[in-house]
């Protein structure tokens, strides 16, 4: 018999209490939610500071530094919580899409953890966790809904039919804008993530540098960020060299409103076009305090109420893990001890 199938009979608990990993880049995080929206704890020890240098993330230093925090931050999710795993229902476990080596610390911890307390294994996708994020701390929110994903791998604009049908309305062709932040950030100087520097600089430009608009004229709900980017390096470059003072804040200004301006525009088509009165946001962009402004008031303009998570429930978290993880639960989608990591999943 396989291990998902000693769990076939289980009764589904609507106060379940999940334990949840996440190891999927360089934060190693772990978290307790009960009744797939209460967050009992929410733990998380960062790498981040070990890639600075490098302008990114390494992934032998992001693997290394799980294997040696995994089991240090999920014991202090279980304390915090004030929890044993005696009172944990499921353990649920991001296994993708994400850096390879990153993930396995992961999935290999809570497999062992899963058999060692017997308990139902999990299996959650990074992607769906971060749309899953507007649960928490939201009661009564439910589908259908319009979801802004807008992270470092993904960009989409989702129409959530129900906790687990999706349409993908449109899609970033090339990077994806986190991505895009962390590229303009680097050309101009800025450290790795880029995204919370380029906000910062932001602040203190005026949006004047002329850039291209995506996809201009064309109805279309799918994005791209290449161009983008490549028109700010130009102009960059074209600055440095003619001899001109520096402009890098209202290059950051300029780009955070062009960047941020495609995805509200898209958000606010998708409420027209569905009539759908409800919009989510998920992903580490989703941190960035113009983006919540601007979708904010498209929303009031619309009428439409807009759910989103907490900032450090945006950026990669556990908890955000729990609460896709308690809809899978609930759903009976167990994995078997022959889970594996996988780099990239499926948006859908
Ligand atoms: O969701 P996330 O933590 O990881 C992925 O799943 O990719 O997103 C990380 C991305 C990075 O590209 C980072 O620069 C961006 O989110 N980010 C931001 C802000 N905070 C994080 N972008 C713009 N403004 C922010 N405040
Ligand atoms: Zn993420």
């Amino acid at each position: 018999m396989s291990y998902a199938s000693e769990f076939c009979n289980y009764k589904p608990k609507e106060e379940a209490v999940i334990l949840a990993i996440e190891s999927s880049c360089d934060e190693t995080a772990a978290a307790v939610v009960k009744g797939g929206r209460q967050i009992l704890s929410n733990e998380i020890m960062s790498s981040v500071t070990e890639h600075i240098r490098f302008g990114g993330v390494v992934p032998e230093i992001a693997s290394r530094a799980h294997t040696a925090a995994v089991s240090l931050v999920t014991d202090a999710a279980l304390k915090s919580a004030g929890v044993t795993l005696a009172d944990v229902d499921a353990v649920a476990v991001t296994y993708g899409a994400g850096l390879l080596g990153a993930l396995l610390v992961g999935v290999s911890y809570a497999k062992a953890l899963a058999f060692a307390a017997n308990l139902p294994l999990v299996p959650v996708s990074h992607i769906r966790g971060h749309i899953a994020a507007c649960y928490l701390g939201n009661p009564s929110l439910e589908p259908p809904f319009i979801s802004l994903l807008a992270s470092g791998g993904h960009t989409a604009v989702i129409l959530v039919e129900s906790y687990t049908s999706y349409r993908i309305l449109g899609s970033t062709l090339d990077d994806a804008v986190g991505e895009a932040f962390d590229k303009v950030a680097r050309v101009l100087g800025l450290d790795y993530p880029g995204g919370p520097n380029i906000e910062k600089l932001a602040r203190l430009g005026s949006p004047s540098v002329p850039l291209p608009l995506m996809f201009k004229g064309e109805k279309t709900y799918d994005l791209s960020y290449s161009g983008l980017k490549t028109a700010v390096m130009n102009y960059r470059n074209k600055r440095e060299m003619t001899g001109l003072p520096d402009d890098d804040a209202d290059i950051a200004c300029s780009f955070q409103q062009a960047a941020i301006g495609a995805l509200v525009k898209r958000v606010e088509e998708a409420v027209d076009e569905f009539g759908i009165l409800k919009v989510t946001a998920g992903g580490g962009v989703v941190a960035n305090g113009y983006l919540r402004e601007q979708l904010a008031s498209a929303c009031a303009k619309k009428s439409a109420q807009l759910f989103l998570p907490e900032k450090k429930l945006c950026t990669d978290n556990a908890a955000m893990i729990a609460a896709e993880g308690y809809i899978r639960y609930m759903n009976g989608e167990f994995a078997g001890l022959d889970l594996n990591a996988c780099a990239s999943v499926e948006l859908r």
